[in-house]
């Protein structure tokens, strides 16, 4: 075959250039001017102010925040309407006519679980200040939204609107990315939800503190140990040690009330049992870790009690 024969080479595809970086900046830049609202404030305290009263601060908050748990109900909970939600888009995408009843059913059971799931995320927020309370709200005016349109998208079907059902549907899923992003932005930016002793280095060997003598009976003092404050209570010939920093949001426990063998935080009102460190009141879900006392000479020595 001659060179004039042959047929002409295929021209080299463009590779198709997702523009991350750019992505990444707006989602950036939007967190940002969420987290800097301080228009919203005010509507944020009023509202936050309806919800302690809704959830007052005993069984149903300890709930909806997940001490029965020892995690945050809120992070599961989202699972739900989430996986109802997506797999209604993916037969409304793949399914056909056929299924379009079962498009619906996973609708209407994602709106019925994002009811709980909206509670236990209020109760987690009524807790936060600043920028977390901030990005908070819009994340629940986002997830609120969704909600809207789901429960649209499931009344069109029931109507026998199934296209309008759909398009009520992705309005949703839209706005639910949304508030999904500033969801995760609140924990893995701002640490809403994460214990907050994390990555304390309780000391491993015995540490000298302070005089014995410096100690009043149910009078909670904070010490230094090896890089980390501890607060160290004396009753009587008892002596209890936790860390100071409140697992749920860093309070000082140390400036906290002593009742019934528990130490309250000063924060939100957890209360965490001297002797274990467990939690006996939320909003905190995670035990509070204990360290060990004893007065050797005079001089009140602590070290962690299990290994970090
Ligand atoms: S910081 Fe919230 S209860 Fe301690």
């Amino acid at each position: 075959m001659s060179t004039e024969e042959r047929p002409p080479s295929p021209i080299p595809a463009e590779p198709v250039v997702v523009p991350v970086d750019a992505i990444t900046q707006l989602l950036e830049s939007f967190a940002r001017r969420v987290e800097d609202l301080r228009a919203a404030d005010g509507v944020a305290k009023q509202i936050q102010g309806l919800v302690h009263d809704a959830v007052g601060r005993g069984a149903l908050r300890d709930a909806l925040t997940g001490r029965w748990l020892g995690h945050a109900v809120h992070p599961v909970l989202t699972d739900l309407p989430i996986g109802f939600w997506t797999s209604a888009f993916t037969l409304d995408l793949i399914g056909g006519r056929r299924s379009r009843p079962a498009a619906q059913l996973l609708v209407g059971l994602g709106v019925l679980s994002a009811l709980p799931t909206a509670a236990s995320g209020a109760a987690d927020w009524s807790d936060t200040a600043g920028k977390e309370r901030r990005v908070g709200l819009v994340h629940a005016a986002l997830n609120t939204a969704a909600i809207g349109f789901f429960t649209a998208s499931w009344l069109a079907r029931r109507g026998g609107r199934n296209g309008r059902g759909v398009l009520y549907g992705l309005a949703g899923s839209a706005v639910a990315t949304g508030g999904g992003y500033l969801g995760g932005h609140m924990v893995q930016r701002l640490g809403l939800g994460v214990d907050h002793t994390t990555f304390d280095q309780l000391p491993t060997e015995w540490t000298p503190t302070l005089p014995a003598s410096e100690w009043l009976d149910d009078t909670p003092r904070r010490v230094r140990a090896g890089g980390v404050d501890i607060v160290v209570v004396r009753e009587g010939d008892a002596w209890f040690g936790l860390a100071a920093r409140c697992t749920h949001a860093g309070g000082p426990l140390d400036e906290g009330a002593l009742r019934d063998g528990c130490i309250e935080c000063p924060w939100h009102g957890s209360r965490f049992r001297l002797r274990d460190g467990s939690v006996a009141q939320g909003p905190a879900f995670a035990p509070q870790p204990v360290v060990s006392v004893r007065v050797r000479d005079d001089i009140v020595e602590v070290r962690a009690t299990s290994e970090g």
